[in-house]
């Protein structure tokens, strides 16, 4: 028996809307993921992968969606593993080739070793191949391969599809704007990883290590039920939280250091992305305030800038301004502030952009950019919005008291029809809010 599964007419109304983009007299067809051997007998965290999950809701590896609009005895096919009762007693049970109808509403279904004699067939005298290409690149290459089996039966009268097209662009766009349904998942990864950063504020103490902080994050997305990290967290303590990508988390943690904890929970195939900077010792010193705050403000200005009909750039292009400015005010950068942009002064200390899509992916898929434009924003898009300040350990054109902070401010922002939500926001982040609850803090 497998699972009662959820959300079936919400993947309904998706394929519907596929097979419409794809249109008839052309074919698509979509590849799982498959499990990746971590040594010998052990397997890495089976993952779907996000389009094929986004199109049926089946969490199956070895398995195939092939679309076939306006064909008769069935549109939306799947291959899969048979059930299986020595997987069944050993792994635990999988839907089948009944359960993929039953449950997982396929038109038909297929086992998945048949596939090399079925599918050359269903791509007989098609138009155009549609397909995620380059996403799994062996099996890009079957379908080349069965493609050809098609062409070398030309002589019989059947052609082989001539147009090969990637999938990206019609499914991405579907996912770029997220349904009430996704909105609540997403809503769900946030409250509990909010949680988690509240409690790695509450039981970080000098002298602990990162991975000890890494540690109670992740305890509180298992027991609340989010099986998957969406990435890896980045607990960096004092100048570690320079590097933007650490996830070594194995330092100790320092009295008068700061701390970057970037970690978000994934729910249901939802990702979250929080990242939250704070004193190791729970009091800001002068010099991290000033900065902190500065970052803050930048993430303020950001974040007012989310409204439909501005563009993607415009929150990135206010955090920069308002960065560039707090740089000149406390001394790091002279000069004007418009020139200081102009000429990019301020990224030996913001490197990195101000924010990217969130999805089922967290850096989730859709362009950024349409006929070479930034694209508008709309209601239902999500998006982050995470300026920082990296001052570097060696960054010694500036006054030594700057050297070795790390600070990034990261909230998960709905673009709705009026202006925006900040998803995220119940994780302290204004400096008296924080060392509030720090100082509240009754975890040992
Ligand atoms: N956690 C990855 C990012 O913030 O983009
Ligand atoms: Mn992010
Ligand atoms: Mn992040």
């Amino acid at each position: 028996m497998v699972q009662e599964v959820k959300g079936q007419k919400e993947f309904a109304r998706r394929r519907k809307q596929f097979l419409r983009m794809v249109g008839e007299g052309n074919i698509a067809v979509i590849a799982s993921a498959n499990i990746v051997h971590r040594n010998s007998d052990v397997e890495y965290p089976f993952r779907q992968d996000s389009d094929f999950f986004y199109l049926s809701g089946f969490d199956e590896p070895d398995a195939v969606q092939v679309f076939v609009p306006g064909r008769k005895q069935g549109e939306y096919l799947l291959f899969c593993r048979e059930f299986d009762k020595t997987t069944a007693l050993w792994v635990g049970g999988n839907a089948g080739l009944e359960g993929a109808m039953s449950d997982y509403n396929a038109d038909d279904a297929f086992p998945m070793d048949d596939i090399d004699d079925i599918l050359p067939g269903l791509m007989e005298n098609k138009n155009r191949l549609y397909f995620p290409m380059g996403a799994h690149p062996n099996f890009d290459q079957q379908l080349m391969d069965w493609s050809q089996e098609v062409r070398n039966r030309a002589r019989t009268g059947v052609s082989a599809p001539a147009e090969f097209i990637s999938t990206d662009h019609l499914i991405h766009e579907m996912r770029l704007i997220k349904s009430s349904q996704e909105i609540r998942q997403i809503k769900k990864a946030a409250k509990i990883s909010v949680e988690a950063h509240k409690r790695a504020m509450q039981c970080t103490r000098p002298g602990a290590f990162e991975y000890q902080v890494e540690a109670e994050i992740k305890h509180c997305f298992m027991t609340k039920g989010a099986q998957f990290e969406a990435y890896p967290a980045i607990v960096g303590g004092g100048k570690n939280g320079c590097i933007l990508h650490y996830t070594q988390n194995n330092a100790v943690l320092n009295d008068g250091d700061l701390l970057l904890i970037d970690a978000g929970c994934e729910w249901d195939k939802y990702a979250s992305d929080i990242t939250r900077t704070f004193p190791v010792n729970g009091v800001f010193s002068e010099a991290q305030k000033a900065l902190y705050q500065c970052v803050l403000d930048a993430q303020y200005a950001a974040i007012e800038q989310v409204k439909p009909g501005n563009h993607w750039n415009d929150p990135h292009e206010a955090a920069v301004k308002v960065l560039t400015k707090g740089l000149v005010k406390l001394g790091l950068l002279t000069g004007r502030v418009s020139t200081l942009i102009k000429n990019e002064a301020y990224k030996p200390y913001y490197m990195h952009r101000t924010g990217h899509w969130l999805g089922m992916d967290v850096h989730d898929v859709g362009d950024y950019k349409i006929d070479k434009q930034w694209r508008l924003l709309e209601p239902g898009m999500v998006l982050t919005v995470e300026p920082g300040l990296y001052i570097q350990p060696d960054a010694l054109e500036v006054d030594e008291k700057w050297r070795g902070i790390g600070i990034r401010i990261e909230d998960d922002v709905l673009v709705t029809s009026k202006g925006c939500e900040v998803l995220t926001d119940t994780a302290p982040k204004e400096i008296k809010a924080i060392e509030a609850l720090m100082r509240r803090s009754t975890i040992a």
